[in-house]
C-alpha cells in the first residue's frame, strides 16, 4: 500500500497511508478522507479545479503516478495546456505518465509512493 504526501506552500505537509481499497479511489477521496483541502468544483473531471502536481518517489516505478490518465483528464489538461498530443499518443504506447500534472478526482493510486502538490497553479 502506497504512502501519499500532500504538499502545498499553504499548508504543512502531510502524509497518509493508503489502506487496503484504496486502489479504486482518486487522490480527492483520499484527501478528503485525511481532511487535506485540495480545491474541487464538479468532483467529476470536467473543470479543473482538482489540477495537481504529481510525482512519484518510488525509485522502482519512475514516472509511473496512478492509473493512466482518463479520457476526461486527457481533455481537461488539453484544455488547459498541460499536455500535448504528441505526448497523449506517447502514453498509448508506454504506459507512462507524459506529464505530472494530474486530476486529483480522476487519478486514482496505485502501489507506489508518490508526492501530491496542491494548489499548483
Ligand atoms: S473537480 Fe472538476 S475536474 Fe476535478
Amino acid at each position: 500500500m502506497p504512502n501519499i504526501t500532500f504538499s502545498s506552500p499553504l499548508h504543512k505537509d502531510k502524509t497518509v497511508y493508503a489502506v487496503a481499497g484504496s486502489h479504486r479511489k482518486t487522490v480527492l477521496e483520499i484527501a478528503k478522507e485525511n481532511h487535506i483541502p485540495i480545491d474541487f468544483s464538479c468532483g467529476d473531471g470536467e473543470c479543473g479545479t482538482c489540477l495537481v502536481r504529481v510525482h512519484s518517489i518510488d525509485k522502482n516505478q519512475l514516472k509511473r503516478m496512478g492509473h493512466p490518465l482518463t479520457e476526461r483528464e486527457v481533455k481537461v489538461l488539453k484544455d488547459l495546456g498541460k499536455i500535448t498530443q504528441a505526448q497523449i499518443d506517447q502514453m498509448a504506447i508506454d504506459d507512462l505518465m507524459p506529464s505530472e500534472w494530474r486530476l486529483a478526482c480522476q487519478m486514482v493510486v496505485r502501489d507506489e509512493d508518490i508526492v501530491v502538490h496542491y494548489p499548483s497553479r
